[in-house]
């Protein structure tokens, strides 16, 4: 029986933000637009995650301009993003209003397909983004950071996928940002998904470990639906396995993908000489390409490695490298077993540090651990340890509502402070996830506007050339 696995490609999305941190400018995405959409892909991740802040920031483009550019260009293929739950883009919760504005704007302006994952699985921090996706007409996709600790059974898990087909999202995604996820591990963890669901599965995973296309092979194998890759010039290291890798991989097997490896050269020899570039300027380290075992070891992300080794550094403190390393799962135990992706990690990881280094334990918290032991991050599947909440929390009362249910709206506010630069509904947006970037940003379009309309003025008065 034929069953062939569908491929997306991130090349436009969390390739470049894993490899190159998040800097492809449009410029470099429209020319092979018309490639990938012949391609047949089940959908292309172009937007969300980190590109919406490097944007802004770095490459002084309008991140709503890019989606709609790539939406004029991809005229078959499905726009897929990636949205952090009630955090959005950002690294806080939002209220509802802004949410489902979000939404509304992304579907707008060419989302099809919208990822959405929380860092504690906390589902109900994903309820009003995927309610809003469905309202708008979009697929809501819950992704499920993987991780690994007691409390993540294969009954969690079937448990898990359970309620997320009663939500009423349109597929399931495990996302394995750290490459934890080993081969056989796969197989079983598809077969406890499969066993809580029927919705369709998607796997994303990171070469970070090296073992990211055998465990997708087993995950095909064992019933995963879709599997995300990345065309080869950015893939592997912690990038995605490669498209054509894995096309070859499953060509003449019933899970054949069809796809077309010649045009699958072209688009990867379009992005050679780019990578090459990147290389040569630094963008795109070595260091990041090869195998990283220590993320396997440690069960410890590899971007929080690097973060807790550059944290040590600025305090001279290189040497506790090793302790740090071993208190993170004691903290992670501490805090109710969370996965370690944005901005767990970096909660885990900030206090970790600070336990070592300020001879105690818990001798100082964090604001941020203030906030994630009262619960205003969310549910974690084990609850946190007693003795460290009282500790750090005395007798206050951690809450235990979804946590948006505390977040009075927040639109109205970001609508009265963006007025002096908004040129269209969708700055308010902006705004309100990063608002010093932004108003940068709008500073610097006015700007340029300004001198456009110098040169506009010229032209009309015969200043021009001809
Ligand atoms: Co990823």
């Amino acid at each position: 029986m034929s069953k062939p696995v569908k491929i997306t490609d991130t090349i436009l999305r969390d390739a470049h933000q894993s490899l190159i941190a998040t800097r492809m400018p449009t410029e470099k995405m429209l020319p092979i637009v018309d490639k990938l959409d012949q391609v047949g892909y089940n959908a292309v991740e172009c937007w969300g995650g980190a590109t919406f802040d490097a944007c802004l920031r770095f490459l002084k483009e309008d991140p709503w301009e890019r989606l709609r550019a790539l939406r004029k260009g991809f005229k078959n293929t499905k726009l897929q993003m990636l949205l952090r739950g009630q955090n959005l883009l950002g690294y806080s919760h939002y209220a509802d209003d802004v949410v489902e504005y979000f939404v509304q704007k992304s579907i707008a302006n060419g989302i099809d397909i919208i990822r959405i994952f929380d860092c504690l699985n906390d589902l109900r921090n994903l309820e009003t983004s995927v309610k809003a996706c469905k309202k708008e007409g979009g697929h809501a996709q819950i992704a499920l950071s993987y991780t690994l600790g007691d409390a993540y059974t294969d009954e969690y898990w079937m448990n898990i996928a359970r309620e997320i087909e009663s939500m009423g999202a349109d597929s399931i995604c495990i996302k394995d940002m750290a490459g934890l996820l080993v081969p056989y591990k796969a197989e079983k963890l598809v077969k406890a998904l499969k066993a809580g669901s029927s919705l369709p599965l998607e796997m994303h995973t990171h070469y970070t470990s090296g073992v990211a296309s055998m465990t997708y092979l087993k995950a095909v194998e064992a019933g995963a639906d879709i599997i995300d890759c990345a065309i080869s010039p950015f893939a592997l290291g912690t990038s995605q396995p490669a498209t054509e890798v894995m096309v070859e991989t499953f060509k003449g097997t019933p899970y054949d993908t069809g796809y077309d490896q010649k045009l699958l050269a072209e688009i990867a020899d379009y992005f050679r000489p780019y990578r090459e570039e990147c290389i040569e300027n630094g963008l795109l380290s070595t260091k990041v390409l090869g195998v990283n075992i220590k993320t396997l070891l440690y069960q410890v992300p590899g971007g929080m490695l690097s973060n807790t080794i550059s944290q040590l550094k600025e305090q001279g403190a290189e040497d506790k490298f090793q302790e740090v390393l071993e208190e993170i799962p004691r903290v992670r135990k501490d805090f109710g077993e969370p996965p370690l992706v944005t901005p767990s990690s970096q909660i885990v990881g900030t206090q970790a540090i600070m336990n070592v280094l300020m001879g105690g334990r818990y001798k100082m918290a964090t604001g941020q651990t203030k906030d994630f032991l009262a619960g205003k991050y969310g549910k974690t599947v084990k609850p946190f340890n007693k003795d460290v909440v009282k500790q750090i929390l005395g007798d206050t009362q951690p809450i235990t509502c979804r946590p948006a249910d505390l977040i009075a709206p927040q639109l109205a506010i970001y609508e009265e402070a963006v007025k002096p630069w908004k040129q269209q509904d969708e700055d308010v947006l902006s705004y309100a996830l990063f608002p010093q970037v932004a108003v940068d940003f709008f500073k610097y379009r006015d700007a340029q506007q300004t001198k456009v309309d110098v040169t506009k003025a010229d032209s009309k008065n015969g200043a021009y050339p001809v």
